[in-house]
């Protein structure tokens, strides 16, 4: 199997004119922000930031097609692989000498980096894209994502969601060694995002999905990537909070203002001339990372329902999250219905569930909104489930409890057709070189 780091990647999307730069100089507040956010999803390098010697590159895995194509493979081969990834975990190997460390920093000041400030209503300068390993003396290893506020020159506040595992260590530690790994390719960020049993360690399944080094971390004893262009290195504290927010959301709303466990920094590591991996929060590369791990796990709950699942998507309307697209094989007038049972067991934060026939195009809004026109009525096809669990991260859900209704739609056609047909007309195909 190929080895591709970040580095590498970003060389080759440079070569086939994929990556724009910026050359004329550019700040790390608002602007940076503003530009990828703009020109999403295509990826931008920006070469000279006002604030810090430090290049920045953003929107570098916007798509299902773009990271599809980074592991060499079709977009429907992803549920498939990270299936197999997830059972077929394998270890790292471990090196002595790695890119991540070819500078060690004597001192720890954040003002030095190009932490970003995103949007006018943010609480701080946030790391977004940061991988977080950490380490439990019983379970081992862990890798998620925690997004950080920065509120000196040497902390940041954490957003740890209870329930994470991460949280888990923490409760039963109450402090804790980390490492905040920024500047990952996507086997690493897809395997940080899944959750899979307490005790795994995320970086085996990154491993699983493409081969990865792993070093030392340099001043506490945690496995890191290698080839990861920067690390914080350093303590988490459950005691000592800080408040972090606001900050935007999956939902691209405003999360709350809350007080969260303290991130102090004691040692930075990285290449030399470094690149920054911004990710811009609630914008298509976080969704893409949120819901891609999800889809798996809901295709598998569908064919255990008993259903032919074909394909699944968490799409970005959605908020990645939200929302789920399922493509089925019919097979009896019941498939519809057990498809949506099992794609809430496979998925507790999904709302509204949508199942199709193999025919509809699960990536084409249109095509989804075709079969509910067309195939879908309300009184027969439709499953309410009042008031549920729901995801915190909903706006629409009851503010204290996170309580939400949800609805499963089949849309899938009849199996036997009494009146008009559920077929979408062909055109006869044509070479249009052959007129134009
Ligand atoms: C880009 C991105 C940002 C995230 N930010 C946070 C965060 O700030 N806090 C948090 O608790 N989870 C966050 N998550 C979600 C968790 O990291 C993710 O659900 C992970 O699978 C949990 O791992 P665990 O199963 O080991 O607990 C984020 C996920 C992504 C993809």
């Amino acid at each position: 199997m190929k080895f591709m780091g970040f580095r590498e990647y970003i060389n080759q999307i440079d070569e086939e004119g994929l990556l724009r730069k910026v050359e004329i100089e550019v700040s790390k507040n608002l602007e940076i922000p503003g530009i990828l956010k703009e020109i999403e999803p295509t990826p931008v390098m920006f070469n000279h930031v006002r604030e810090s010697e430090f290049r920045v590159i953003g929107n570098v895995f916007c798509t299902k097609n773009v990271i599809a194509s980074y592991f060499g493979v079709t977009p429907a081969d992803l549920i498939p692989m990270l299936s197999k990834a997830i059972s077929e975990r394998s270890e790292p190997e471990v090196v002595s000498r790695a890119p991540c460390q070819e500078v060690i920093e004597s001192g720890v000041d954040l003002d030095n980096l190009p932490i970003l400030f995103h949007c006018e209503k943010d609480g701080g300068n946030y790391i977004s894209s940061a991988v977080v390993i950490t380490r439990d003396p019983d379970y081992g290893q862990n890798m998620d994502f925690h997004r950080a506020m920065q509120f000196s020159k040497g902390k940041f506040s954490t957003r740890i969601v209870r329930g994470r595992h991460f949280h888990k260590f923490l409760e039963k530690n109450g402090e804790l060694d980390v490492a905040f790994c920024i500047g990952n390719t996507p086997n690493i960020l897809i395997a940080g995002a899944t959750s899979v049993d307490i005790g795994v360690d995320e970086l085996q399944i990154a491993n699983a999905l493409e081969p990865i080094k792993v070093v030392k971390a340099s001043s506490v004893d945690l496995l890191i990537p290698a080839e990861a262009e920067f690390i914080l290195e350093g303590r988490v504290y459950l005691e000592e909070k800080h408040s972090e927010g606001p900050f935007v959301d999956l939902t691209e709303t405003y999360d709350t203002i809350r007080e969260e466990p303290v991130f102090e920094v004691k040692k930075i590591t990285h290449r030399k001339d470094a690149i920054w991996q911004a990710l811009l929060p609630g914008a298509l590369e976080h969704k893409i990372l949120m819901g891609m791990p999800r889809e798996p796990t809901i295709f598998n709950k569908v064919k255990e329902a008993g259903v032919k699942c074909l394909d699944v998507n968490v799409n970005p309307g959605g908020c990645s999250w939200l929302h789920a697209i399922v493509q089925i094989d019919k097979k009896t007038e019941e498939d519809g219905k057990k498809a949506i049972f099992g794609t809430f067991t496979g998925h507790r934060s999904c709302k509204h569930v949508f199942i199709v026939d193999k025919d509809i195009n699960i990536y084409d809004p249109l095509s989804v909104e075709w079969a509910m026109a067309t195939r879908f009525q309300g009184d027969t096809r439709m499953i309410v489930k009042n008031k549920e669990p729901g995801s915190s991260l909903d706006p629409s859900a009851e503010p204290s409890s996170k309580l939400t209704t949800k609805i499963g739609f089949d849309l899938t056609k009849p199996l036997v057709v009494k009146g008009k047909s559920f077929d979408i007309a062909e055109f006869p195909k044509v070479d249009l070189n052959k007129y134009f």
